[in-house]
């Protein structure tokens, strides 16, 4: 089976599981917590190199204040927790997004797990914490900006490659599937840029009820497709940038 190298997931209907089942939408992001650590250990497991998992979008501030409050509770406590299984694992943590938004406690303990991890040679598991694609690209842009302003960069090497390295992604590669749970057939601000050429895999199933054999379909899916990158094909589908390896 050909696995993804970089697997990328918006995990959606924790909300909608929850209300289903007479719950708080809280219990349903409390199950999602189980289906992350899950999902975390399989694909390090697999051999998947990059994981990144959309945890909470820039709009998710929108929400109600007490399900931000309960939303960044469950975070501080999965870094906790989850130090063991990352470490155990191999696996290096890193965050992406405007993480100026999210409370000291949680900032502190993300630096903390961060460089905990840091010298991990598994997995690199990516948290999109208070991201949006569309402000991470403002960001950049600022970035670059300053760059251009204090001649370290010109105009004129300004390519799509100088570019991506100014994004929050910068040290990874683009994801090559992004998987969305609950239904709902839209990417969402995530990942914008970066996923110009990505497969993308719609299941409908609630993040909650996501496991290990959703899992399995949402890769052998993968695994079928025929990637060109706006090229022609080759005779056998040969996928280009892939990442060849025996999964159970
Ligand atoms: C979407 O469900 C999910 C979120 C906005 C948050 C995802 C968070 C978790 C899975 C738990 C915390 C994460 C970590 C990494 C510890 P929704 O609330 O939008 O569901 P709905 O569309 O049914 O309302």
């Amino acid at each position: 089976m050909i696995l993804p190298q970089h697997l990328a997931i918006i995990m959606d209907g924790n909300g909608r599981w929850a209300q289903l089942k007479g719950l708080p939408r809280i219990a349903g992001h409390q199950r999602g917590v189980n289906t992350v650590r899950n999902v975390v250990k399989k694909c390090a497991n697999l051999g998947v190199r990059y994981l990144t998992l959309y945890a909470f979008s820039s709009e998710n501030w929108k929400r109600p204040a007490g399900e931000v409050q309960a939303l960044m509770s469950l975070l501080g406590v999965y870094l906790e927790s989850e130090m063991e299984l990352l470490q155990e694992n191999g696996i290096r943590l890193q965050v992406i997004g405007d993480l100026t938004k999210l409370p000291e406690k949680i900032s502190k303990s993300l630096q903390h797990s961060v460089s905990t991890t840091q010298e991990n040679s598994g997995m690199t598991l990516t948290l999109a914490l208070s991201y949006g694609a569309r402000d991470e690209i403002v960001r950049a842009t600022q970035r670059l900006m300053i760059d251009v302003n204090a001649g370290k960069i010109v105009v004129a090497d300004i390519s799509e490659e100088s570019f991506s390295a100014y994004l929050d992604t910068a040290t990874m590669p683009d994801p090559d599937l992004l998987i969305r749970t609950s239904g709902e057939m839209r990417i969402s601000n995530f990942l914008l840029w970066q996923s110009a050429y990505t497969e993308l895999y719609f299941c409908s199933c609630f993040w909650p009820e996501f496991d290990d054999e959703q899992l399995q379909l949402a890769l052998e899916d993968y695994s079928g497709r025929c990637r060109r990158f706006g090229a022609v094909v080759t005779s056998d589908c040969q996928q280009q940038g892939e990442f060849e390896e025996k999964a159970n």
